[in-house]
């Protein structure tokens, strides 16, 4: 039986990472073990605890200690500490595997340390692995290229035509009137403001110009050195084509599972017993 989840906040250079550590084993054991560990990060928009029943629960039943984390402009870092996200995600998950492999030393093995992005995660996690080579694993769902092309996708052509002639009170006013439109998808109000909350700022110009910084071009790809698994969903169409592009970049190093049927949404959303069911044949294909 696996010992209640703990709050513990790991120190990153001017934020504290929000984590909930869900060990394996009693902290006060006498005989402690290393065990192979999953580091799980959240998007855009969803709390860690949001993956509990998808992936912790399911990890801990399979035998893995899981940490979950949150960074800036994810929920509790957002609301308590006041800042909107950073592209540089190493500054989150550094600190959490240092806190693994220092505070937690007895308990995780170090040659089996996995961490999962999930959907905005896509970006962000593989952002920090490639800067954090101690982690043997790298698990993506879905991939994302670039964020700006991701999310600029969604703008019709003439908010588009807007956003790239660099008129930011235009644009603006535009994305602002959009929000009172009842021909505007609800999909795409909601993603302008989540993403001003988030990205702590008022102008959706301010956000979409943000969003270049999140990207694994001009190299950052190259420095995933790790395996890495890339989940998408044949209905998903947040980031249509990234998974492919991120694949083609990692070459050999990556393999890439496309989920269809019920599965085939975004982060397997309504269909977390096939996505378990994948990442089990995953592992134990890989022990
Ligand atoms: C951390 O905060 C200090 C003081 O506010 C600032 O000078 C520095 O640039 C910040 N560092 C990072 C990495 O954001
Ligand atoms: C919504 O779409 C309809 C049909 O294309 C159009 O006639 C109407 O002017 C649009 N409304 C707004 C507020 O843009
Ligand atoms: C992100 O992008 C903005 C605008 O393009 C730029 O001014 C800023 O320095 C970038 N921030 C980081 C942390 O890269």
């Amino acid at each position: 039986m696996p010992s209640p989840p703990s709050p513990c906040p790991a120190r990153a250079k001017n934020f504290t990472v929000e984590a909930i550590w869900y060990p394996q084993q009693a902290e006060n054991t006498n005989q402690p073990k290393q065990l192979q560990t999953l580091i799980l990060g959240q998007g855009f928009d969803a709390a860690q605890e949001d993956l509990y029943s998808t992936l912790v629960a399911p990890a801990l039943a399979r035998g893995w200690n899981v940490i979950s984390c949150e960074g800036p402009g994810q929920p509790t870092v957002r609301r308590f500490q006041g800042l909107g996200f950073v592209p540089d995600w190493e500054r989150v998950v550094t600190p959490v595997v240092d806190y693994l492999l220092n505070e937690k030393a007895a308990f995780v093995d170090r040659q089996r340390l996995a961490l999962f992005g999930n959907s905005l995660g896509g970006y962000l996690d593989a952002r920090a692995a490639a800067f954090e080579p101690r982690l043997s694993a790298l698990l993506l769902d879905g991939g994302v290229w670039d964020m700006y092309d991701g999310y600029k996708g969604h703008l019709t052509p003439a908010l588009d035509e807007l956003l790239e002639s660099g008129d930011q009170e235009a644009f603006d006013n535009e994305m602002n009137a959009i929000q009172s439109n009842p021909n505007t998808t609800t999909e795409l109000k909601w993603g302008i403001l989540q993403g001003l909350w988030a990205f702590k700022t008022h102008s959706p110009y301010y956000f979409f110009q943000q969003t270049k910084n999140y990207t694994l071009k001009g190299g950052i790809a190259d420095m995933i050195q790790m395996p890495t698994w890339i989940a998408d969903g044949e209905c998903d169409a947040t980031f249509p084509g990234h998974s492919e592009m991120v694949k083609d970049a990692l070459g050999d190093r990556t393999a890439l599972h496309i989920f269809k049927g019920t599965a085939g949404f975004h982060c397997q959303t309504g269909a977390p017993q096939e996505l378990g069911r994948v990442l089990v044949c995953l592992a134990e294909s890989n022990t």
